[in-house]
């Protein structure tokens, strides 16, 4: 990461007192502070870029001529998700980088773009049909990005928070381990449910379009795609409740999604 950081940013990070050199991980090739520190940027407007197509999804649900049970949930689910995504952006990830001298970041650097066009993507259109379809492609993709972000991601960024050892690295983990992660399984299990109640009783070019789309939302992250059966195992064998959906109720060993490495 020494390379992409300027020496600007690394005069910054030591003139409030973090050794920018500092060397604290080796996962893709050694990682300083100022590595870390960059991370942070694209962590904090990353998850701030899931605000707004989880917004927008929760209302194409309402307009997708579901079973009202199956927009309702997936309009309550996905309006907690933007909510929760804007809180990881912000909050988490945004805060832990302001206490390294960063100001908020800007959505440039999110890995998904700026997300000047999610609006226009996503917004219910007159066809339900349509507007079905949209979420199912969507839900898949983000179901995917989710997968990455759990598995491999948030593991990450806790190792470097341990190596750190630093306050704002410590604190960071905690809010990892007690904030997002629980609500990024219960994304998760969005994905899962989708899959269940909107996926399977369409049939099979339905399913493999969702393993598609779930491995396209993976490819974004540049993590590798996931072979069909894999991804089965990952969906389980029934759609979670709405309370497990909106974490009412703790998910079981069954449909943790944590659980599937
Ligand atoms: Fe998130
Ligand atoms: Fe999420």
């Amino acid at each position: 990461m020494r390379a992409v950081t300027s020496e600007r940013t690394r005069g910054r990070l030591s003139d409030r007192g973090f050794d920018p050199d500092r060397v604290i991980g080796d996962a893709d090739g050694a990682m300083d502070v100022a590595g870390f520190y960059d991370l942070l940027e694209v962590m904090a407007a990353s998850e701030k870029a899931g605000q707004s197509p989880t917004y927008w999804l929760a209302r194409l649900a309402l307009s997708a001529d579901l079973p009202s049970e199956i927009a309702e949930t997936l309009f309550l689910a996905y309006n907690q998700q933007s909510a929760e995504e804007a809180g990881h952006g912000d909050k988490v990830f945004g805060n832990a980088y302001f206490s390294m001298g960063g100001v908020a970041p800007g959505g440039e650097h999110s890995v998904f773009g700026d997300g000047g066009d999610v609006a226009s993507r996503l917004k219910a259109r007159d066809d339900p049909y349509e507007n079905a379809q949209l979420l199912a492609r969507t839900a898949g993709r983000i179901g995917g990005i989710e997968t990455v972000a759990l598995q491999r991601l948030f593991p990450l960024v806790t190792t470097l928070c341990e190596r750190w050892n630093h306050p704002i690295g410590l604190d960071l983990m905690k809010q990892l381990r007690d904030v997002v992660r629980p609500e990024e399984s219960r994304h998760v299990l969005t994905w899962r449910y989708v899959f269940h109640s909107l996926i399977v009783p369409q049939g099979a070019a339905h399913i493999d379009e969702y393993v598609q789309a779930t491995n396209a939302g993976r490819s974004q992250l540049a993590a590798p795609t996931l072979a069909r059966d894999q991804l089965e195992r990952m969906l389980g064998t029934h759609a979670p409740t709405t309370r497990q959906l909106l974490g009412k109720e703790r998910a079981t060993k069954d449909t943790d999604p944590s659980e599937h490495r």
